[in-house]
């Protein structure tokens, strides 16, 4: 019998890809750059497996033309890179990285807030542009973390992560979800509207997937609700802010800073409003990046392309209304 074919979209950790290879042949992507929406789909056609990226996207017509696809692996959490509805609608599951990431990316979200806060990069750069002359009581003076009012907009598993970092800062938590009242209470959290958490926050952080509803859920209405020193944090995705509405709360100090993980788009242009600004620290989509969460990441991906090669249920799917 013929062995099945996978298409692996980039250069994972070498374990993962070895393990992956005892089950099927593999074809893997090597550039460092992903292969484009015209490759991809040529690379999809005669495959039985897609083991994804964030950053490909596929949508009807590659699944369409992918007549023998019978498992799409996003090595990822988020998804908003697949038009799920159409894989279902073709009967073809596809799987996440869910749980693995999420002390990871919250530690990042942390670390992005205490960076902003307390102007770690502007202090690298100080120094750098030999400014340094001698200690000042005013100069790069920050905000406060412990005891501040965080705002999280979005209760998932890493806004969880995210809260309880919170509460060893003894800070106030403002929550804004769908999740029940009483989820939110067991947290040390208030459930709240999201125009009473903008205006009561020193600090938003988004966790939050990309959908039609989250699609420029922050703009220029929601900033200017926020305080004049606000601070928000995005590790969720770039478009749930709307930039050029965030980059002109930023110029205009209507909030004090922003720290982003993610834009809109990625990679972001060299010559994009939010990168002249010095209140606004940008860093490439690396919240889950360590070595440890991203090995996971890989083995997840792994085993859920050969569960759907098997035919077996993935062990993260999220489409489980095909089954
Ligand atoms: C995800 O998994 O969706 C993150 O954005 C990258 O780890």
């Amino acid at each position: 019998m013929s062995r099945d074919r996978v298409f692996v979209s980039r250069q994972l950790p070498p374990a993962a890809l070895d393990r992956l290879a005892q089950h099927c042949d593999l074809e893997v992507w090597q550039d460092f750059l992903p292969p484009d929406y015209a490759v991809l789909r040529e690379k999809t056609e005669s495959a039985q497996g897609l083991l994804s990226l964030l950053t490909d996207r596929i949508d009807a017509p590659l699944l369409d033309a992918a007549s023998q696809l019978k498992v799409v692996s996003n090595m990822a959490v988020g998804y908003d890179n697949i038009d799920v509805a159409a894989a279902s609608q073709r009967g073809i599951p596809v799987g996440n990285t869910p749980e693995v990431l999420n002390e990871t990316t919250a530690d990042f979200a942390f670390a992005l807030l205490m960076s902003v806060a307390r102007r770690i990069p502007e202090g690298k750069k100080y120094i750098s542009d030999g400014k340094w002359r001698t200690w000042h009581p005013t100069v790069l003076a920050g905000q406060d973390i412990y005891g501040a009012t965080l705002g999280i907009i979005g209760l998932g598993r890493i806004g969880r992560a995210v809260a309880q970092r919170a509460r060893g800062f003894d800070m106030r938590l403002l929550v804004n979800t769908l999740e029940p009242e009483s989820e939110v209470q067991a947290l040390g959290a208030e459930k709240v509207s999201l125009e009473a958490l903008l205006q009561a926050s020193d600090f938003v952080s988004l966790h939050v997937p990309l959908t039609a509803a989250t699609h420029h859920l922050i703009g220029k209405r929601e900033l200017a609700l926020m305080k004049p020193t606000a601070i928000l944090i995005n590790t969720a995705r770039g478009s749930v802010v709307e930039p050029a509405a965030l980059a002109a709360a930023l110029r205009e100090k209507s909030i004090l800073a922003a720290g982003l993980d993610v834009t809109e788009p990625e990679p972001i242009p060299l010559d994009d409003p939010l990168l002249q600004l010095d209140n606004c620290l940008v860093v490439p989509h690396i919240a889950s990046a360590s070595v440890a969460t991203r090995a996971k990441m890989a083995e997840m991906a792994v085993d859920n392309v050969i569960a759907g090669l098997r035919g077996e249920r993935l062990p993260t799917c999220v489409n489980p209304e095909i089954y």
